[in-house]
């Protein structure tokens, strides 16, 4: 098996020379229906729906047709991703993109964009720069041909898109999306640094409750999330965690290097939740 595990707090799989790092496990005690992150409830719209004036909260309303993404663009850049997955085997890398986009979200928050969520705030370089996001500026960089060949889509929803669609192409379900997110406008709509999870925390159960609770997410939520490193490395040039290269990861596909949590980490599948 890869990445032989040696239990440490909060990191049950680390390997005793390089630390990686492992979300830990967590009791799932609540059972209700797996939500979607983020907000895009709100003012989203499905493939192809018409699109009208939504009511967003109290009293407020979006005019879609300015802020929706073109269906037409959708279709057509959907099938650019799949063709930038199969020759660069970018897979996981997009659907951390998608995750650390959305992954901003609080729920106890009203306003927009201050409750953060899938908002394309990760297009700026202020936030790219939090230490989560490391190298994911890479990502953006595969991202923005597509976006200037569809400039009717929203980053918003083009991170999403891709995600999904990265999804689906390693093996995973057909996600049901819709779309319509809106984008934020300048790096000051951006969140602030210490959103998303930390890889290391002292107290890493607590630590991963109060940060997914606040996304309005619950401990079997959370759980069937982090089967999402089914797909992926960590690198110690990005993240600090991980080995430089494993024998799963040397020879890439695509750029080599980093340590995987399975052994074939560009299949979507249960492996994460097995090693
Ligand atoms: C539970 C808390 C989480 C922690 C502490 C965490 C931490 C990390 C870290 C440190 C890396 C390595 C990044 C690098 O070195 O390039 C990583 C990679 C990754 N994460 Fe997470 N993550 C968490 C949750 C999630 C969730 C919820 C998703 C998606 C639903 C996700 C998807 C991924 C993917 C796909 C990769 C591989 C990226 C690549 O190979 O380029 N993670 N994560």
């Amino acid at each position: 098996a890869p990445c032989r595990p040696a239990a440490a707090p909060g990191h049950p799989a680390l390997p005793s020379s390089a630390p990686h790092p492992r979300p830990p496990r967590l009791s799932a005690s609540s059972a209700s229906a797996p939500r979607p992150l983020g907000p895009p409830r709100s003012v989203s719209i499905r493939f192809g729906w018409p699109r009208k004036a939504k009511s967003v909260g109290r009293g407020r309303s979006v005019r879609c047709m300015a802020a929706a993404s073109d269906a037409a663009q959708l279709k057509a850049a959907r099938e650019d991703i799949r063709e930038l997955l199969n020759t660069t085997h970018c897979h996981p890398i997009l659907v951390r993109l998608g995750w650390h986009d959305s992954g901003t979200y609080d729920k106890n928050i009203n306003d927009w964009p201050e409750r953060g969520g899938a908002n394309g705030s990760l297009r700026f370089d202020v936030e790219l720069k939090h230490g989560a996001n490391a190298g994911l500026v890479n990502a953006l960089k595969l991202m923005q041909p597509i976006k200037d060949k569809y400039p009717s889509i929203t980053y918003a929803d083009l991170f999403q898109l891709a995600s999904a669609t990265a999804i689906e192409e390693a093996g995973g379900p057909k996600i049901p999306m819709k779309y319509g997110r809106v984008d934020v406008t300048g790096p000051e709509q951006c969140p602030p640094e210490g959103k998303l999870p930390d890889a290391g925390p002292s107290a890493p159960a607590d630590h991963l409750r109060l940060v997914f609770y606040r996304m309005g997410l619950d401990d079997k939520e959370i759980v069937a999330l982090s089967g999402a490193h089914t797909l992926g490395r960590s690198r110690p040039e990005r993240s600090g965690w991980g080995k430089p290269e494993t024998k799963y990861t040397k020879n890439g596909p695509g750029a080599p290097g980093g340590q995987s949590w399975t052994a074939e980490w560009l299949k979507f599948d249960n492996s994460y939740f097995k090693i």
